[in-house]
This record gives structure tokens, C-alpha cells and sequence, in this order.
């Protein structure tokens, strides 16, 4: 069955799927040579007319997948204000556009992004001109909706949710029952995700008309070129094993989950205060900075991106070398997107699962939601070891100018986060005691 089905993706072509010659030449450029899976399956119902609920593994090319369709049909029927694409986060709606404007640029289509943390008064004016397409975030959409004058979606055709999951569910359930309900219910609607829950089957909600279900992955699926490991640690050696694995692997580019914006920061000065080149990525930050960092490690003049999930999903940087869960996802389903920011479009990619004594249930449960028995990284004990002095001093340090930070957050200037030198910002919370000072400022 493999050769058969091999056989038949060589012979496919975007052509042969119905793409048109701008679209396929588009596709060439880009040195996509032939549609991935999901794009073979649900490129040609999507064509048809067709409402889908696609499901593939992380990296195997779900956004052209949606976006070539869309951008046929806009071709078909060039009408302003044409498509919506809902994403869970910013740096992925710009993303997305980047991709929708290289595969469009030859038949002229525009684009806005519509996110939080960016001026509202420069949206409106790109919304004013009647952008061919829209990503946006749900909550700032909403904004929009209400507030910005002359701004309505009612002759929308086309509204496609990237990661649908998260978008449906309970975060953005206010903002996006509003989208629909401002939306014409007379429209083409994609949902699109490498994970897929109950939620997503209950998206009835999104009004979806007969939808196809195209599933090129098992439910929750890892991809087969990624190769997962795991280490038990004790909780208070979590830093030292860090930096044994940043120094064993050295020479790649690394992605670093940490579960809160804090630690985010902590890990950054820490490992940064050992020479390692790294940059944060959370929610607390200001957007440009967020661009800034994430751009930085894009270009690759820093090797190690320490992020929440805010990174998680749907981001596509393909020289990530390594994902490390530093602290591990508390829904398992976040596993499957972390470790997808590697090993995509065929790659191959390494992850690395930090379990402490405090996290053994939640490791199961991801074990047993991806099915599959995870090996155990080796370490060298006494090796690790040799390095606790020298990270407990960059502990201090880190201590100290976090502390710094939060001292100066109390003055109006602002840390300049990507600085090598001024380190990180702590905007709403401080590390230290930000419980207690909670009521003073917002
Ligand atoms: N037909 C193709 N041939 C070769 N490369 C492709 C093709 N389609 C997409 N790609 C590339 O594959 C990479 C992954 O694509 P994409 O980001 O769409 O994955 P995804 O399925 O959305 O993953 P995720 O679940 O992480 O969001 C991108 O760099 C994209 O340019
Ligand atoms: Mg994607």
C-alpha cells in the first residue's frame, strides 16, 4: 500500500488538483514541488465548495492548504473584505499573512492583520482600505466590530479557523460567538488543527454546512521524524539540567517552554548569564518586543528561544533543531504543538521532556495521549553535577536583576527587553512579592 501511495503523490501536482496556473507557479516559487496530504485531500473539496474540518500533523502544511483555496476563490470572485482567518495568537496571524501575501503576490491580494498589542487607530485605517483578507485574533476583531466606524464583515464568504481547537475553545468563546454572530451564516467555513477534541466536533456552533472531515492524522499524532525523550530530575536540579543539555547540544537552535511568563524571564537572564545566546518570548511583553525576539532567533542570531505557549502552536521556523519542555505542559495537547515547532515538513528534529518529581501523572497522560512509550535522554550524573556552582551563581544574578527589573518597572521608563543588557521587563507581575504590590498598579 506505501508504494502505491506513493506513487500516486508523485503524480499529484497542484494542477491536478484544480489549483489554477498563477496559484501553482506561486506554489513553484515557493519550492513546493508537490502538495503535501493534506493539501491533496482537502484542496480539491474546499474547490468543490466544500465546509472541512482538517486535521494533519503538526508542519505538514495545513496553511496553504486553507490558504489556496481561498485565495481561488477570491480569484473567482475578487470581492473586498473576502475571508477571515481566526488565529489563537499574534506572531502567528502575521504568519499567516506572510504566507497568504508570497502564494497571492502575484494576483494582487491584500492583507491585514488584526492583533492585540498593536496601535488600533493604524488598524482601522488598513480596515478603512478593505483588505482582501483578514487574520486577526479574535478579541481585537471584536473590538473592531464594535468600535471601529464603518467596519462590518457582512459580506463575508469565507471564514477559516487555524488551530480550531483553541480557537473554540472556552478562552475566546465570547469573542468568537460575537464574530458569528455579526458573520453571514451564507458562507464557505475551514477549521483546521493537528489536534482535534470533542469541542471541535460540537463546532456546529461555528455553523459549519455539511462538513468534510479530512484526517491525515490519527487524533493525536507526533510526527515520525521527531525524536522524543524524556528526563526524571529532581525539581531543584531543573537549571543545571538545562544547561548540561543547551552545553551537550550545542550548535543548534532550541526552543525552550517554560509555563509562565516569569519563569520565562528567570530562565533567560539565568542561562544568559552563562553566555548562552537567548531571547524570551510572553505574553507580557510588548508586541514590538515580541516581534523583536522572535525575529532575532528566526534570523538566527540568537540560538535559544525560552517561551510559553504563546509559541507553542502553528509557529513555522524551520531550523528549530530542539524542543525542551523546561517545565511540562499541563494540558497534554500542548505537547503535541511544542514539540511541533520541530522535525517539520519532513525534517527530522529532537525533543526533550523535563519530569520532576512533581510531574510524573501529567507525563503519563501525555504518554498515553500520544501513545507511545517515551525513552529516557542520557546524562552523565557527575557531569551535570560540575556545573552547579556555576549556575547557582547565574541563579543569583538572576535573582538580582529581576529584582532590579521590578524595581524599576515602578518608574514610568521601560525595559528594553531584547537588550543583551537590561534583560527582561516584568510588566504586570513582579517576580518577586508581585502578589502582595497587586492592588497598586495595574
Ligand atoms: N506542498 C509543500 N511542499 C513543501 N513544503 C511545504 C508544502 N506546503 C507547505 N510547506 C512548508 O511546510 C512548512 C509547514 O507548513 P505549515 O506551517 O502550514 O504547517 P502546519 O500543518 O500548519 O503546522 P502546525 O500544526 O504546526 O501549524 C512551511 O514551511 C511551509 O512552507
Ligand atoms: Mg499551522
Amino acid at each position: 500500500m506505501a508504494a502505491s501511495m506513493d506513487k500516486t503523490e508523485e503524480e499529484t501536482s497542484f494542477k491536478s488538483l484544480g489549483v489554477v496556473e498563477p496559484l501553482c507557479e506561486a506554489c513553484e516559487q515557493l519550492g513546493w514541488k508537490a502538495p503535501t496530504i493534506i493539501q491533496k485531500e482537502s484542496i480539491p473539496l474546499a474547490l468543490e465548495g466544500k465546509d472541512i474540518i482538517g486535521l494533519a500533523e503538526t508542519g505538514s502544511g495545513k496553511t496553504g492548504a486553507f490558504a489556496l483555496p481561498i485565495l481561488q476563490k477570491l480569484l473567482d470572485n475578487p470581492q473586498r473584505l473576502f475571508a477571515l482567518i481566526l488565529t489563537p495568537t499574534r506572531e502567528l496571524a502575521f504568519q499567516i499573512s506572510e504566507q497568504i501575501e508570497a502564494l497571492g503576490s502575484s494576483i494582487g491580494v491584500k492583507c491585514a492583520v488584526i492583533v492585540g498589542g498593536i496601535d488600533i487607530m493604524s488598524q482601522s485605517l488598513m480596515l478603512a482600505k478593505k483588505p482582501h483578507v483578514i487574520i486577526a485574533t479574535p478579541g481585537r476583531l471584536v473590538d473592531h466590530l464594535e468600535n471601529t466606524k464603518g467596519f462590518n464583515l457582512r459580506s463575508l464568504k469565507y471564514l477559516v479557523m487555524d488551530e480550531a481547537d483553541r480557537i473554540l475553545n472556552m478562552d475566546f468563546e465570547v469573542e468568537v460567538n460575537k464574530i458569528l454572530k455579526v458573520i453571514p451564516k451564507e458562507r464557505r467555513t475551514s477549521l483546521f488543527s493537528a489536534t482535534m477534541t470533542k469541542k471541535v466536533q460540537k463546532l456546529q456552533r461555528a455553523s459549519l454546512q455539511n462538513p468534510v472531515k479530512v484526517e491525515v492524522a490519527t487524533k493525536y499524532q507526533t510526527v515520525e521524524k521527531l525524536q522524543q525523550s524524556y528526563l526524571f530530575i529532581p525539581s531543584k536540579f531543573k537549571d543545571c539540567y538545562l544547561v548540561y543539555v543547551l552545553n551537550e547540544l550545542a550548535g543548534n537552535s532550541f526552543m525552550v517552554f517554560c509555563g509562565t511568563c516569569n519563569n520565562v524571564q528567570r530562565v533567560t537572564i539565568m542561562i544568559r548569564n552563562l553566555g548562552l545566546h537567548a531571547v524570551p518570548l510572553h505574553g507580557q511583553m510588548s508586541q514590538s518586543k515580541r516581534l523583536g525576539a522572535l525575529n532575532k532567533f528566526k534570523s538566527k542570531s540568537r540560538s535559544i528561544l525560552v517561551a510559553t505557549d504563546v509559541a507553542s502552536r502553528g509557529l513555522d521556523i524551520p531550523h528549530v533543531d530542539v524542543v525542551i519542555n523546561f517545565d511540562i505542559p499541563t494540558h497534554s495537547k500542548d505537547y503535541i504543538h511544542r514539540v511541533g515547532r520541530t522535525a517539520r515538513a519532513g525534517r527530522s528534529g529532537r525533543s526533550i521532556t523535563f519530569v520532576t518529581q512533581y510531574d510524573v501523572e501529567l507525563f503519563q497522560r501525555i504518554e498515553q495521549l500520544i501513545g507511545k512509550k517515551l525513552p529516557l535522554y542520557p546524562t552523565v550524573e557527575e557531569e551535570v553535577m560540575l556545573l552547579n556552582e556555576r549556575v547557582t551563581e547565574a541563579q543569583r544574578f538572576a535573582r538580582m536583576e529581576l529584582r532590579e527589573i521590578a524595581e524599576k518597572k515602578k518608574r514610568p521608563a521601560e525595559d528594553d527587553l531584547e537588550d543583551e543588557n537590561v534583560k527582561i521587563p516584568a510588566k504586570k507581575k513582579m517576580v518577586k512579592g508581585g502578589k502582595k504590590k497587586k492592588g497598586r498598579r495595574k
